[in-house]
């Protein structure tokens, strides 16, 4: 204890040392300053680069003892579900309304799962809430849109097409009711799974104490925390694009409930409205049809994946590169680095100093952001700053695209779509001579 306590000490003193949340915005005047220090990227979560499979790998040496539900949660992680009644009980329940059958589906070993293909289709790895502005969601679809039925109709399919700023519009198709007026598609793309296990146990004071709702620094940033009341009990919300769910545990089951019509105890019915009668008609795979037992098999695995290590081929440059991203504004809100809190479950995951590149919190990313889907407290152009974390490792990969819609095909395209609170560090972003810009994308290719 004393001597992590120590290590933890001396951590502290080398990040401040490096002073990466420095928001002084001082330009480019330290680009020769000595080399900064790095720890891994995600502490004991930190894996060998493997170019073939480079997530959903465990972390290395783990000890599954006492831990054996991690490799059946991976089993049910990229199973093919069914419809029941099935031949493999604890892998029925599919549907009747679902998008698709597996979570691997959506989340793939390698890259983003395809969005907005060529021919304006949709790829399986964008899904759409139904919302407005008022957080009203469609009185007869409901909250989400399920695109695929086991048995019967779906909801309907969606076409896309870009207007004529670049813009991603979409459009329902379906054999059933047109969305009720005022109602719009709320496109989400699927991201890839990343050191999400680190990113629960970091603790709610950490993200709060980030918090400036308010602006009082006048920075023009105001990070906000968004609430839900779940159960009575107020949870602070992580995960998702709106941060819309609080632990990874409610993030699976909702998971399994809007997209793949799976029930659990957290989310006990089908995803069908009152008005909906595709739910009832259908035989279901138990009440729930996933046991507890099984959602925590697959909070298990989701909380031991690994994170690939940092690629750097240039040191010096790399040092540049993160020097950049903090003077021109980024890392005000893709903050380097949040600390694991004490878990006795996970202790090789406890106190662990991580570089996700996120503040958890919300923050208004403008006018061109702006979905006119309000969910939750998050407002139709605030999104929860994403992990930046191996997202270079995707940037290759033949369908990966960025952003929530998944309008970016690359990195520095997604840069240049900020605004709202962003709009300054993207102004700066297109301002810097062309060797610094080449310098700070290939450090976000990096890390
Ligand atoms: C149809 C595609 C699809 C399927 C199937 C799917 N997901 Fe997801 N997943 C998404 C999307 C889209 C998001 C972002 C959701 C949001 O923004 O609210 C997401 C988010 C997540 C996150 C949070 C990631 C983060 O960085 O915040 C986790 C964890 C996750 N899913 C786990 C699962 C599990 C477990 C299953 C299977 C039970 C599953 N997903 C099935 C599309 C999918
Ligand atoms: C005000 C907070 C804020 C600032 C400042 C900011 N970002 Fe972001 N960034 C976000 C949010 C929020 C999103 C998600 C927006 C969306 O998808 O609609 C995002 C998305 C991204 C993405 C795409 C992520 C993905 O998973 O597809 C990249 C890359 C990125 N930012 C890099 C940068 C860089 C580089 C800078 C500095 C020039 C920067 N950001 C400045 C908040 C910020």
């Amino acid at each position: 204890m004393l001597k992590q306590y120590y290590l933890i000490s001396i951590l502290i003193i080398l990040l401040s040392g490096c002073n990466l949340n420095d928001s002084s915005h001082a330009k480019n005047s330290d680009i020769t300053k000595e080399p900064l220090t790095w720890l891994p990227n995600a502490g004991n979560a930190t894996a060998e680069f493997n170019p073939d499979f480079p997530f959903l790998q465990f972390i290395p040496d783990l000890d599954l003892t006492g831990l054996t539900n991690a490799s059946q949660g991976r089993e049910l992680f990229i199973a093919e579900w069914t419809a029941a009644p099935g031949t493999r009980p604890l892998l029925d329940g599919l549907g009747p309304l679902t998008i698709t059958s597996a979570c691997s589906d959506c989340h793939l070993a390698v890259g983003r799962a395809t969005s907005l293909n060529a021919n304006g289709e949709v790829g399986v790895g964008l899904l759409f809430r139904l919302g407005n502005p008022f957080g009203h969601s469609d009185p007869f679809y409901g909250g989400q849109l399920q695109t695929a039925a086991t048995s019967g109709n779906s909801e309907g399919q969606v076409s896309w097409a870009f207007d004529e700023n670049d813009k991603p519009i979409f459009t329902l198709v379906t054999h059933q009711l047109a969305l009720t007026e005022g109602i719009n598609l709320g496109p989400r793309l699927s991201p890839q799974l990343v050191g999400i296990g680190l990113l629960d146990l970091v603790s709610d004071n950490d993200i709060l104490s980030r918090e400036d709702v308010q602006d009082l620094n006048s920075d023009g940033i105001s990070g906000r925390a968004h609430w839900h009341t779940i159960n009575g009990e107020k949870m602070l919300g992580r995960f998702g694009w709106k941060a819309m769910q609080p632990t990874l545990r409610h993030q699976s089951a909702g998971a399994m409930q809007q997209d793949m019509g799976l029930t659990t105890s957290l989310n006990p019915t089908e995803p069908c409205t009152e008005l909906q009668t595709i739910c009832n008609d259908q035989p279901n795979g138990g009440s729930p049809e996933v046991s507890d037992n099984s959602l925590a098999a697959i909070n298990d695995f989701l909380t031991l994946l690994a994170v690939p290590e940092r690629r750097i081929s240039n040191q010096d440059e790399f040092d540049q590169g993160a020097r950049i991203f903090a003077n021109i504004g980024c890392s005000d809100c893709h903050q380097p680095t949040l600390t694991t809190a004490n878990s006795d479950k996970y202790p090789l995951l406890s106190n662990q100093v991580i570089y996700p590149y996120t503040d958890l919190l919300l923050h208004d990313l403008g006018h061109d952001l702006n979905d006119n889907v309000k969910e939750g407290d998050a407002q139709p152009s605030e999104w929860r700053t994403p992990p930046l974390w191996s997202l270079g490792l995707i940037e290759k990969i033949k369908g990966s695209r960025f952003l929530h819609d998944g309008r970016a095909t690359t990195i520095e395209e997604a840069i240049t779509w900020h605004g709202g609170e962003a709009l300054t560090a993207n102004n700066n972003f297109k301002a810097l001579p062309a060797v610094e810009k080449k310098k700070l994308l290939s450090f976000l290719r990096s890390i």
